[in-house]
Formats: C-alpha cells, structure tokens, sequence
C-alpha cells in the first residue's frame, strides 16, 4: 500500500519509522512519504495561511500550496483516496480502517490553525474519494496526530503486517463474534501478582468456560465504558 502525507511538521510523522509500521515500510509491504507543504509554496517566507474571510480568530491554510501539492501527490495513486482529518469530519472508525486497508493507496492532508481553505475539498472531489475524518469529540492543534492514528490502524490490517492474524479478529470493533463489544480483561504470568491472583476460569484448560467467561467479561465492560454502542 502507497500512503502519503502532506503536513507542515513532517518530524511530526518520524515515529511512523518505528514499530509496526516501521517493519511494514522496512518489509515493502507500506510504501509511506511525507511531503512538507512548505515546499509548495513560492514567496520567501513560505507562507501557508492567512486571515479567514469573513473576520473571526485564527488562520486559514491558503488554497495554493495545497493545491501544488496534491496535484504532484494524487496524480501518483491511480484509485485516489483523499482524507482530511479534522474535528468537523466523520468519525473515523474500524470499518473504515479496514476499507482503507484493502485500497491500493491514500493520501492524508493535515490542516493546522483553523483548518483548509474549503474549496481544496471541493476542487479535489472531482478527482478523488475526499473523506474528512474525525478521531474524537476534542481538538487537536493539527491533523498529524490523526494521520499517525490513521496511519497504523490501517497498517496493521494490511496482509502479514501482524503476525498472528487471530490477534486481529478479536480486536475491540472487529467483526465477529464479539463485534459491537470492547475487549474485556486480559492477564500474563505470575498467577499471583501484589496479592491479585488471576481468575481461576482462564487457568482450567476448560476452553468452553473460557469463551463465555470472556463474552461475559465483554459485555460488562462495554456497559460500563462504552453504552452507547449497545444501544440499537
Ligand atoms: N484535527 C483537530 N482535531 C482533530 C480531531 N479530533 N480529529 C481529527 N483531526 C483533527
């Protein structure tokens, strides 16, 4: 898979060399640039925004750089998959992780101050899927943090990226036979830990047991932190 990003801070994105997604990328099975909007830009000072129309605080990143840059970046991607991560988009969730994971490619556009100029999104409709894309109901001060959570949830659903394939089915989210629930608890060795012994069920071998005691434990867990997705 080809992804790449196009932000004004693209240290932002080093840690995307690391971990799982740095073996991906070592591997070749992501191929990722970042691209610094800076350098589509033309006067001294690279400029990339300025006052919103209309009054109000705040900047506006301009129209022209991003223009330049995803003309020379989208151009790349024969099916184009625009995302713009932004506090006004869509939720971004597992479903669309895994869509995105089964795409030859995408290109992430990360906003700063008080977003993109708006005919960006409309102008590039046109020519690719556009997406804005929210990770949660706060503010970031910039899209880089959504990409770098956009980035590796894609990632690891990419084919061999992880290694156990069944670690991914019985993901929080995932779909199957706890799909709609959150994981419960999880515990490791030693059995006894500060006086905490680890539930005597996960140690019977009885794999029956174990299921329904893991069902159970999902289903008290998304009631508690999570009742909005049992609603419906
Ligand atoms: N940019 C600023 N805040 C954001 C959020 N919550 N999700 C995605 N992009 C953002």
């Amino acid at each position: 898979m080809r992804i790449d990003v196009i932000t004004i801070f693209p240290d932002y994105l080093a840690p995307l060399g690391l971990s799982l997604v740095g073996k991906a990328r070592e591997q070749g099975m992501l191929d990722m640039r970042v691209h610094d909007l800076r350098d589509f830009t033309h006067d001294r000072h690279r400029t990339v925004d300025d006052e919103p129309y209309g009054g109000g605080p705040g900047m506006v990143m301009r129209p022209e750089p991003w223009g330049e840059a995803l003309d020379a970046v989208l151009t790349e991607h024969a099916d184009p998959l625009l995302v713009i991560p932004t506090p006004s988009g869509g939720p971004f969730t597992q479903s669309l992780a895994t869509a995105w994971a089964a795409r030859p490619g995408m290109v992430i556009a990360c906003g700063r101050y008080e977003g993109i100029d708006a005919r960006v999104a409309d102008h590039y409709a046109a020519q690719a899927e556009v997406v804005p894309v929210c990770l949660g109901d706060y503010v970031l001060a910039g899209g880089e943090v959504a990409a770098l959570a956009i980035v590796e949830a894609v990632t690891r659903l990419l084919p061999g990226v992880v290694g156990n394939e069944a670690s991914i089915a019985d993901d929080s989210f995932a779909p199957g036979s706890m799909e709609g629930l959150v994981e419960g608890p999880v515990y490791t060795r030693p059995p006894e830990w500060r006086g905490h012994a680890v539930p005597d069920v996960l140690l019977s071998g009885d794999h029956g047991r174990i299921a329904a005691w893991r069902r159970e434990q999902a289903e008290r867990r998304t009631r508690d932190m999570r009742p909005d997705l049992l609603e419906g």
